[in-house]
């Protein structure tokens, strides 16, 4: 059936216009027919808020760009509002009054959510209007509508997954073409992949943000990027790629939410050692992947473009037009309450490790070294040696340990004087 007669006219107010508002000006000129043919609406770019309004920006009319957001949710004929200018303590009162008026919003700012969900959710439920965060994770995999809708009966103990495209990029051209850390990092950044602020990237915290996100809507109760245990990549070496390459795995920045028998939620981000066989060390570039664990499903995992304009406006765009379903037929889809998770804290996380220090190359100090992991109970699962003149380079990988131990294991290393340096410390996930 075409939708053709008589449409309805949905007005947009665009706050930003960069990589992914300008990569959604771009996609909804060119689908917007197809898009009237299929739902029947008719959608309207009616106002978009720019920092700079004389900077030219392609498909978007001079007149339609203005310097204040207010302007672009307050206008008469906007209907809905799209949020990708990003920030957190200006955007928030910005999204809460186009949800106070009864405007629905679509955000791609998971620096907000994770920060501010559930009073946004509530006000998007007070004004009986959508909250649509479908490119806040993991940009062009649908993952978010998947844990609302599809999972949201399903008891799901686990998701596991890469969630941020400007560190798996980094780490796959440092991996694959021995590129330098601050090359690959500005080539992410050209690419439109990378943050305003890129540390929000290599430091973990963007994809801290995204396990909030998923941990909130998969445990069904309020996770903030503070819950979330964060280490980026800054301190990974080629060193350190080569030397896990050669013990056959792949280094990847990992997003991890569980939840135990208890009820406790467990969220951390942090870079970790994956086993070249593993389906996630096979995920190169801008890629992310996702895996879902639940009792009913058993296993799911999600793959695609986890950054850059397109990917995210494409999922921005279906989030538009389900939200213009919504209104024009006056429903919306909240989430519910999402009451404080309990937080495990990282201490007492259980996982393999990685360690490589570097030591004095002495008769007894294998020996003195050992006896510091035993007398932690943390056990050595292989060790491998090599030679630095009258220094040697030891990398442990363990068996199950608790963080606890391990922390304290390197504290004691640190005390030895035939240490001189501890490298790097990795969790190490099983095959
Ligand atoms: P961006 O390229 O820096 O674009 C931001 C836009 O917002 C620019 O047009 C900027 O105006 C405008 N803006 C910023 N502050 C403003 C203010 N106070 N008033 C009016 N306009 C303002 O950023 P982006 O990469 O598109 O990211 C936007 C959002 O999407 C962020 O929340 C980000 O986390 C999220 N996201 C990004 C990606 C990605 O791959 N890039 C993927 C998923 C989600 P000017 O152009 O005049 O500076
Ligand atoms: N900077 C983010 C990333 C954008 O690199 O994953 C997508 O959220």
């Amino acid at each position: 059936m075409s939708h053709d007669l008589n449409p309805t006219t949905i007005g947009i107010g665009l706050l930003g216009c960069g990589t992914v508002g300008g990569s959604l000006v771009e996609l909804l000129d060119a689908r917007h027919d197809e898009i009237q043919r299929r739902t029947g609406i008719d959608l309207r770019i009616v106002r978009v808020a720019v920092r700079d309004t004389s900077t030219p920006r392609p498909g978007v009319a001079s007149e339609l760009l203005v310097d204040d957001p207010r302007a672009a949710i307050d206008h008469v004929d906007v209907d809905l509002v799209v949020e990708t200018m990003g920030g957190i303590d200006g955007t928030l009162e910005l999204v809460d009054a186009a949800l106070g008026a009864g405007k629905p919003v679509v955000t791609a700012n998971k620096a907000l959510l994770a920060a501010h969900g559930p009073r946004l959710h509530e006000a998007a439920a007070r004004g009986g209007v959508d909250l649509a965060l479908e490119a806040s994770v993991a940009a062009g995999i649908p993952l978010i509508r998947p844990l609302r809708e599809s999972l949201v009966g399903e008891d799901i103990s686990r998701v596991m997954g890469i969630l941020n495209g400007t560190t798996n990029y980094i780490l796959s051209q440092m991996t694959e073409h021995g590129a330098g850390y601050a090359d690959a990092l500005a080539d992410a950044q050209a690419l439109g992949y990378a943050e305003a602020d890129p540390t929000a990237d290599v430091g973990g915290h963007d994809a801290a943000a995204k396990a909030a996100i998923i941990a909130t809507l998969a445990f069904g109760a309020s996770v903030t990027s503070s819950d979330v245990h964060t280490e980026g990549i800054t301190t990974i070496t080629s060193e350190d790629i080569a030397l896990a390459g050669r013990l056959g795995y792949a280094i990847k920045l990992l997003g991890i939410v569980e939840r135990g028998a208890d009820g406790r939620v467990a969220a951390r981000v942090h870079p970790a050692m994956v086993p070249e066989t593993h389906p996630l060390a096979t995920v190169r570039d801008s890629f992310n992947a996702v895996f879902v664990e639940g009792a009913g499903v058993d296993q799911l995992m999600f793959y695609g473009r986890g950054a850059g304009g397109h990917p995210t406006a494409a999922m921005v765009l279906g989030d538009v037009i389900d939200a213009a379903i919504n209104l024009r037929s006056g429903t919306a889809r909240s989430v519910g309450p999402l009451p404080p998770a309990d937080i495990r804290p990282i201490d007492e996380l259980s996982s393999a490790y990685y360690v490589s220090l570097d030591a004095r190359d002495e008769p007894g100090v294998l020996a003195a070294i050992a006896q510091v992991f035993g007398e932690r109970g943390v056990s050595i699962r292989s060790m491998e040696q090599e030679g630095l003149g009258d220094q040697a380079r030891l990398v442990f990988i363990t068996h199950q340990a608790t963080e606890s131990d391990l922390q304290a294991t390197l504290e004691d290393l640190r005390g030895l004087d035939a240490v001189k340096n501890i490298g790097q410390m990795l969790r190490v996930i099983e095959a």
